[in-house]
């Protein structure tokens, strides 16, 4: 219970610091331990199913494959630098997810966080890469930002077709997804820009798509939307097995990031990253989930 506590308690703090003030906050606590990652650098009309059924070879047979040139400042497993700073976190992030799971069912995670930049895609894409990397695993990461989609960004990939297409029924499952350079990692990007992304998010087209994909992966991890501006994250949610909530460090006011927790009351909490902290604290991160991840490996 304390340690989430005291991972947001420690963000507000390391704020109040820097504005001479001190801030209690009362964050109620999931079962995941905090994840610190380092700052780096500097209708409902259903489609028919399709001949020969839905399932991972047809998926690999139809979907393109597209051309990715992620960014290789926050991508963290796209090159075989198995040390780069933060990947370890994310295996940490890994292994939790992997312990909540021997007891819980969980597969659809939703990444969400109180205000906008505070880095849910930079979470998203890198925990769908962690995930592939240990072998026979397949992640699908999922745009789920459909007012302003920044996935494709960091993976450097196509933004259409996806989520929004297929939603507007403009497009099959098969072509939305794509296929990038990394093995059994696939992206289903949130294509063009939409003002009526709830109403989309509720056509009941979302939910069929993920009934279809979900016995094809491992893993299902939507990018979603800030909590405080609009409500499509709580809607997302409700179509997800547990929601993990990213606090950016020295940014994320403790009111907002609890106001944020409050639009998931009865929806599970994954956990918290805390994302971006200071390279001074960096030594002592690793050390700490070093030891953590291996005594529960
Ligand atoms: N730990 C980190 N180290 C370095 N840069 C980071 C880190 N986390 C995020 N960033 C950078 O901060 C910016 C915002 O991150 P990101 O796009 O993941 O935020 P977001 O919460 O998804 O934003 P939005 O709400 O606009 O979708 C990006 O340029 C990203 O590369
Ligand atoms: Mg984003």
């Amino acid at each position: 219970m304390s340690r989430i506590h005291d991972a947001l308690k420690r963000a507000e703090q390391e704020r109040a610091t820097s504005m001479g003030g001190h801030v209690e906050t009362t964050l109620v606590p999931p079962e995941l331990q905090p994840i610190s990652m380092p700052t780096l650098g500097q209708s409902t009309v259903a489609m028919p199913l399709p001949v020969g059924g839905f399932t991972y070879e047809a998926l690999l047979a139809r979907c393109p494959q597209t051309n990715w040139t992620p960014d290789p400042r926050t991508m963290l497993f796209f090159q075989d630098d198995e040390n780069r700073i933060g990947a370890e976190a994310f295996r940490t992030l890994r292994s939790r997810l992997y312990q909540i799971r021997e007891k819980l069912p969980l597969k659809r995670l939703m990444v969400t966080s109180a205000l906008p930049k505070e880095g849910k895609s930079f979470v998203t894409a890198n925990l769908g890469q962690v995930m592939v990397r240990q072998q026979g695993r397949r992640a699908l990461i999922i745009d789920a930002d459909l007012r302003s989609p920044g996935m494709h960004r960091h993976l450097g990939a196509p933004q259409t077709p996806g989520l929004s297409d297929y939603l507007l029924g403009e497009c099959d499952e098969f072509s939305a997804l794509q296929r990038g350079p990394m093995d059994n990692l696939v992206f289903l990007p949130a294509g063009r820009v939409v003002s009526s992304a709830p109403e989309l998010l509720a056509n009941g087209r979302l939910k069929l798509l993920l009934q279809r994909v979900e016995p094809m992966f491992d893993w299902i991890i939507l990018d979603s939307p800030p909590v405080i501006p609009v409500a499509d994250s709580t809607l997302l949610a409700n179509f997800c097995d547990g929601v993990l909530m990213v606090v950016r460090s020295n940014a994320t006011p403790s009111d907002l990031a609890r106001r944020a927790r409050e639009e998931f009351q009865d929806k599970l909490l994954l956990g918290v990253v805390l994302n971006g902290a200071p390279s001074g604290k960096l030594e002592r991160s690793k050390y700490y989930y070093g030891e953590a991840a291996s005594s529960h490996a």
